[in-house]
């Protein structure tokens, strides 16, 4: 069926650089295997605000909504970073999450064989890692109200960002994590700040709720978000599924990106509800930003860009067998020693962007001989 629709979104800096990658694996899905997709191009974050005056425009985010996925750049850069914060290139994401209800962002960390050496931790503590990060993506301080710089009677400014949530908000984020659960480790931990925050008593009440009325099977336990930066970089193996706010999503995020060995391998996928006939929206996206420091050069890593096409392939379409094939196709160039700059080690080949891309090609070829 060639009605697949899907919305690319390259964006800022490496966003456009990474993505060609994407697009020759699509292209070999096409021409090899007959998967074909109804393909899109937009502009988001810097790009948009240069060509049509907003970080995202009505019309992408109609685009957005009527895809059946959204394969998502990155956005952001200096050139940018001066503008009023409602003109932000990074608002182009946080719209594209928060109207389409995209509450469930989806973080897998995987140390590869072949990168247990590029980890930042010893390659025994890391060795066969798979955990699975589950983010809250449109709720907490990111949106919360009041928020805002505002001048106080004295005459001096101050910042307010406020974090909320509503039991609602957590519990359906904690069914993603609890069922992913179910399916990997049967182990979930739900991180917060219980002992400092109002939300965060809150979040780990409800989470404790759904675990003993709907996941009694899943062994729940709860984590002060702190301890569980420092868990992560010293025993990371303990964690199967974590589940966590927003921000400490985000954070821990990055974190596990370095256990990995770059942010360069890491992919997500952002989930909404699925609605009566099961269809839900969904956006992929590499953890990476823009990485303004490395933009134009063609040295970027393009891993975490395609590993991302692999969660949309499996997520939104089901399409399980291609999604093994393009995860194992990188495994494959990895094992073969390329490497990218950012993953390089002593005896490896260190190549480009492009070079990278088409390595893959290579490798799904093979694998479909
Ligand atoms: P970043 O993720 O862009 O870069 C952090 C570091 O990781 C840099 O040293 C970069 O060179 C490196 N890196 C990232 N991706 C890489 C890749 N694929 N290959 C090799 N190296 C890679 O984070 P930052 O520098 O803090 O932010 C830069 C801009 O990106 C900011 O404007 C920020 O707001 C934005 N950002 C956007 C997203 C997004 O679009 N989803 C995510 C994070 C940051
Ligand atoms: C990410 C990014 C975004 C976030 C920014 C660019 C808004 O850091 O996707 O992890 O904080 O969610
Ligand atoms: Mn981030």
């Amino acid at each position: 069926p060639a009605n697949k629709k899907l919305l690319v979104l390259p964006g800022d800096g490496i966003g456009p650089e990474v993505m060609r990658e994407v697009l020759r694996v699509i292209d070999w899905l096409d021409r090899r295997r007959k998967v074909t997709f109804d393909l899109e191009e937009g502009l988001v974050g810097g790009a948009a605000i240069d060509a049509e005056g907003a970080p995202i425009s009505d019309a992408t985010l109609a685009k957005a909504r009527a895809a059946d996925a959204v394969l998502f750049g990155s956005v952001g850069g200096p050139k940018w970073d001066g503008l009023p914060f409602e003109k932000r290139p990074e608002l182009g994401i946080l719209r594209l999450r928060k109207e389409l209800g995209l509450f469930a962002n989806l973080r897998p960390a995987i140390v590869l064989d072949a990168l247990a050496d590029a980890s930042s931790l010893k390659k025994e503590l890391v060795r066969g890692l798979d955990i699975m990060i589950v983010r809250e993506s449109t709720g907490g301080i990111y949106f919360g109200e009041p928020r805002g710089i505002e001048t106080m009677p004295d005459g001096r400014r101050r910042g307010v960002d406020t974090e909320v949530y509503t039991e609602d908000e957590i519990a359906r984020v904690a069914r993603i994590a609890f069922e992913l659960a179910r399916k990997r480790g049967n182990k979930l931990c739900s991180v917060d700040k219980a002992n400092v925050m109002q939300s965060g008593r809150l979040w780990r009440a409800v989470v404790g709720e759904i675990g003993r009325s709907e996941f009694p099977e899943v062994e729940l336990t709860h984590m002060y978000a702190d301890n569980c930066a420092m868990q992560l970089a010293s025993r990371p193996k303990q964690f199967d599924v974590i589940v966590a706010s927003n921000l400490f999503g985000d954070l821990l995020s990055d974190l596990a990106a370095a256990l990995t060995g770059s942010l360069g391998m890491l992919p997500s996928a952002t989930l909404g509800a699925p609605d009566s006939a099961g269809r839900r929206h969904a956006l992929y996206e590499p953890v990476h930003g823009s990485a303004p420091d490395i933009a134009g050069k063609g040295i970027a890593n393009p891993c975490a860009q395609i590993l991302s096409f692999a969660m949309l392939l499996r997520w939104s379409f089901g399409l399980e067998e291609e999604a093994r094939l393009v995860e194992r196709a990188v495994e494959r160039v990895l094992a073969g020693g390329l490497r990218t700059a950012d993953i390089m080690q002593p005896g490896m080949a260190r190549v480009g962007t492009t070079v990278m891309g088409e390595a893959v090609v290579r490798e799904l070829e093979k694998l479909a001989a």
